[in-house]
């Protein structure tokens, strides 16, 4: 009996082995050994800002809010918004990635990190600003970039301006209309000083400043800046996103925008000025050896005090002056 039993044993034994090899090797067609690549979290490309797959689009298609249980980075990555590590060890903090040109660390909530220059210091406010705007595009013919840079540090006519003379500007990252898509409704222009001077001159009331965003040409009606004043082109409308230059050119905001004469009317037509009389430097000046203006003998003309020229205010023979 010992010995049927022991050959029982053996057979169930060699039968269990056979059924174990032939179902290893069924297994085997399906399964491989995972690549090290596969058993990541995310999908490929999840940091690399290139790939269609970067964690920044991610973040935008899910609200931007990186914080709370969805799209859930808190639950491996740490606390918003240091996001030390957590279970994954992996920090944003101490990537590498989120660093400014000189490699200081940034964090997330700084405001170049959603748009504007990545890599530029935290403190730079004009790289606030797109380009890169928020889906990432760089060239100034798109609607989100548009001519941002000169307005902000200025150029040839101007020291530039603030955000807020076109943007209500949130002061923290999680504020009530930061983050939800307003579209062009985003440029709102009563916040500064200059883009809307209702209090000033009476035409401003009866024609306050309006961001136009026609799809293939989105203009600003009606700012002071760009002639909304006595004696200015009040109907130059200039489009947002043509960045060639010819927007800036004397005789656009006022004066002959065929000829690019900055005089504006003269007293043949109505105006405070001589006809003929071309030197801006003799009459519009803060201290007479510095004009705002200068007319040069080969008859081009350069701004010669940037932050005064459009300013809200004119100079005329030493006088500031806020009341034509
Ligand atoms: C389920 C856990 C988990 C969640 C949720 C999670 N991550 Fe991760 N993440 C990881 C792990 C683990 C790694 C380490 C690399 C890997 O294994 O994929 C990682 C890596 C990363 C990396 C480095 C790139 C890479 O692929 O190695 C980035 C960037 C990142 N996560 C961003 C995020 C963001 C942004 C969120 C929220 C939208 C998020 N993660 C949510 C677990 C998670
Ligand atoms: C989490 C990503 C993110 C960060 C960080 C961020 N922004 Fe924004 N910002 C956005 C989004 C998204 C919009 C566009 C909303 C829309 O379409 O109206 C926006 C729009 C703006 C606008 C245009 C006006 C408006 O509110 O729509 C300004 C100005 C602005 N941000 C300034 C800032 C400042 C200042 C900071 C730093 C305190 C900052 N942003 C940080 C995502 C971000
Ligand atoms: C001269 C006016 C002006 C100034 C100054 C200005 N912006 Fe804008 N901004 C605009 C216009 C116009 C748009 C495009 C609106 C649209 O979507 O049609 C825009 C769009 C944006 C957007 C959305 C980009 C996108 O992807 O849609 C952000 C973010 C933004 N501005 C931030 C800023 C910040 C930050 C500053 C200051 C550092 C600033 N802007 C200064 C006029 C301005
Ligand atoms: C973007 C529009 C714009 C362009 C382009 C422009 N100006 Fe002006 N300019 C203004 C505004 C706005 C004022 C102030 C008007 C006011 O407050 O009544 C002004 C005022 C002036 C004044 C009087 C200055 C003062 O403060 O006393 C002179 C002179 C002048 N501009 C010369 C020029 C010259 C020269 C050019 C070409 C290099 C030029 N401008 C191009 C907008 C512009
Ligand atoms: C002879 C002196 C004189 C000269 C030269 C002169 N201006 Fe004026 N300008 C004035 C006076 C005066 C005013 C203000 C009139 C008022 O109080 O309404 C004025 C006003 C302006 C204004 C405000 C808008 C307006 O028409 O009231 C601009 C812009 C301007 N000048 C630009 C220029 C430019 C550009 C030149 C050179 C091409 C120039 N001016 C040359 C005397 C001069």
């Amino acid at each position: 009996m010992k010995k049927i039993g022991l050959y029982y044993i053996l057979l169930i034994a060699l039968i269990s082995a056979a059924l174990l090899i032939s179902g290893c090797s069924e297994v085997d067609d399906d399964f491989r050994m995972p690549a090290a690549a596969e058993l990541k979290v995310h999908e490929e490309g999840f940091e690399d800002p290139e790939s269609e797959n970067f964690h920044g689009f991610f973040l935008r298609d899910n609200d931007w809010d990186w914080r709370g249980d969805w799209p859930g980075c808190e639950q491996c990555h740490g606390s918003a918004p240091r996001f030390e590590g957590g279970t994954s060890n992996v920090s944003c903090a101490t990537s590498g990635c989120h660093v400014d040109f000189e490699g200081n660390a940034k964090t997330l909530e700084d405001c170049n990190t959603c748009h504007g220059d990545f890599r530029a210091a935290a403190d730079d406010f004009a790289s606030f600003a797109p380009p890169r705007d928020l889906n990432k595009n760089t060239d100034e013919s798109a609607v989100g970039v548009g001519v941002h840079q000169i307005h902000l540090r200025g150029g040839e006519i101007s020291t530039g301006i603030r955000c807020n003379e076109c943007h209500v500007v949130p002061q923290e990252v999680f504020v009530e209309n930061h983050l939800e898509e307003t579209g062009p409704d985003k440029v709102v222009f009563n916040q500064g000083d200059l883009a809307s001077f209702e209090t000033r001159l009476a035409d401003m009331t009866a024609n306050p400043p309006t961001y136009n965003p026609d799809v293939a040409a989105p203009t600003c009606d009606n700012t002071y800046c760009h002639g909304n004043f006595s004696g200015g082109n009040k109907d130059f409308a200039p489009i947002w996103t043509v960045v060639d230059g010819s927007q800036s050119e004397c005789g656009t905001c006022h004066g002959d925008p065929e000829t690019g004469n900055p005089l504006p009317t003269t007293t043949a037509e109505g105006g405070p000025h001589i006809p003929g009389v071309f030197n801006c430097q003799a009459c519009h000046w803060q201290e007479s050896d510095k004009p705002i203006a200068r007319r040069l003998e080969d008859g081009s003309y350069f701004i010669e005090q940037k932050d005064l020229h459009i300013d809200g205010a004119i100079y005329i023979t030493g006088e500031r002056r806020t009341d034509w």
